[in-house]
């Protein structure tokens, strides 16, 4: 059915501005003043802005890891983002060495379909390169539309590949039009010290932040960028946490290298100091790279003002506090790395970043949403409010005001990070493709609604950008 969103505020990358908007067959047919009905369903947006809807380029759902599963799959994970003002996510199919890629990437499509109520991509994890990998990947892009591939630098002896590894993925990425995107910790580094803690006996959350300080991300960051100027290609380094790796990206950047940052909710608004809550309550707070020194905060905010970073990705790896987190008691290396963020990246960035002066309410919708389109092969037709794009729709009220809890909140997992967190600013309904899927508040979606989308290479979509 034909809706027009009535006396909103809609805003963009670049633009503020009031207007209606007439949806039809899914998509944005017409933006202007006083649309007639004709027909439609209002939608009423008065007192509220309409945004493209949220692109979170980095989710870990339904994904085998420390020794688990992450508990929100593509079906409460993208309920969960819908809430929040997500309309895409781009997931990473992990791959296992010495099996067909083909293999990992059918697994994904089994996840996801019949199950996500937004749309969805695919990043593809690249943990070896062989001829098998080599002559598999033309058709990884071509056909399935899977235009960025990820490379870990940490986590030893599991998903960790060696700088051949990366450095050939980054050559062949500029052969193909891909985008790499990088996991930037020394992981070799973070072994050693992570055996030494053991072994003196230190075995508390908190000595996983320890282990992973912020120079063997700002190292990892800088030998990532380097090895992307070396072969000319592209990089994107996922949840920057610390100024030691903005630093890295900076530089890379003023010496023309094409590289960009992504930070999280969690680096924004939490610190280490979390990892230190009694009850082995700290391992609701080990993510990797590890939460950090507050200092490291106002580097990430001034970094994404002055866009040095360019994305804010939610990493949405959640675990259950009891059950999951609690593997790793009396071992911190047996927690499971990651959290529950889907559903509040958006109106942390909102609360946090807009409300407070650090971001303007244009890079906000940039942050969240145009850019990651953008790098992703997926703009124009999401992540902006145009004739021509795909409906997805969302309307904030930014004035209302709540309290981010466990209770409330719609992912699977037992805790929400930012419990007790007061916030400013609400998705209030969500647009997917024409069709509501938050209405007033209420999910009124419809599971398998969500359609898995075929991304552009890199580098065609930038050109217009530029
Ligand atoms: O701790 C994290 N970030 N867990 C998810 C996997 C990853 O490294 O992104
Ligand atoms: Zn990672
Ligand atoms: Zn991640």
């Amino acid at each position: 059915m034909k809706k027009v969103i009535k006396n909103g505020t809609i805003v963009t990358a670049t633009d503020t501005y009031k207007a209606d908007i007439l949806i039809e067959n899914g998509k944005i047919s017409m933006i202007g003043q006083q649309i007639e009905l004709d027909g439609a369903e209002e939608v009423d947006a008065t007192g509220n802005y309409v945004f493209p809807g949220g692109i979170d380029p980095h989710t870990h759902l339904e994904m085998p890891f420390g020794g688990t599963v992450s508990r929100d799959d593509f079906e409460t994970g993208t309920i969960a983002a819908a809430f929040g003002g997500t309309t895409t996510v781009i997931d990473f199919c992990l791959t296992n060495k010495g099996e067909p890629i083909a293999n990992a990437i059918q697994t994904w499509h089994d996840k996801s379909k019949n199950k996500a109520v937004i749309d969805y991509g695919f990043h593809l994890m690249i943990g070896e390169i062989n001829e098998n990998v080599l002559n598999e990947l033309p058709a990884v892009i071509e056909e399935e539309g899977i235009t960025s591939f990820k490379v870990f630098m940490a986590y030893k002896n599991v998903l960790q590949a060696d700088d051949e590894t990366l450095f050939r993925t980054l050559v062949t990425a500029k052969e193909l039009g891909a985008l790499v995107m990088v996991h930037a910790e020394n992981g070799d580094v973070i072994d050693y010290l992570t055996k030494k803690a053991l072994a003196e006996g230190h075995t508390d959350p908190v000595y996983h932040a320890l282990t992973r300080p912020p120079e063997v991300e700002g190292e990892a960051t800088g030998r990532a960028a380097q090895l992307t100027g070396l072969a000319k290609s592209q990089l994107y380094v996922v949840h920057v946490s610390c100024a030691d790796a903005v630093e890295k990206i900076t530089e890379a950047r003023n010496k023309g290298i094409d590289i960009w940052g992504e930070t999280c909710p969690q680096y924004l608004v939490l610190d280490i100091s979390d990892l230190e809550k009694p009850d082995f309550e700290g391992a609701k707070y080990v993510w990797s790279p590890p939460l950090r020194e507050k200092q490291h905060q106002e580097a990430l905010w001034s970094a994404l003002k002055n866009g040095q970073l360019q994305t804010l990705g939610s990493d949405q790896c959640s675990f259950d506090f009891k059950g999951q987190k609690d593997l790793g008691k009396g071992d911190f290396t047996k927690i499971p790395n990651g959290g529950p963020m889907i559903e509040d990246r958006v109106s942390i960035l909102f609360s946090e970043g807009v409300k407070k002066g650090r971001i303007t309410l244009n890079q906000f919708v940039d942050i969240m949403s145009t850019r990651n389109a953008k790098l992703f092969g997926l703009f124009p037709q999401k992540g902006t409010i145009a004739v021509g794009s795909d409906a997805d729709v969302v309307i904030f009220d930014p004035l209302a005001e709540r309290v981010l809890s466990a209770e409330t909140h719609h992912m699977a997992v037992d805790y929400n990070a930012f419990e007790g967190m007061e916030i400013t600013g609400e998705a209030v309904t969500v647009i997917s493709k024409g069709e509501f899927v938050i209405k007033n508040k209420q999910f009124v979606g419809e599971l398998g609604s969500g359609k898995y989308l075929k991304r552009a290479k890199y580098g065609e979509l930038k050109k217009e950008d530029e």
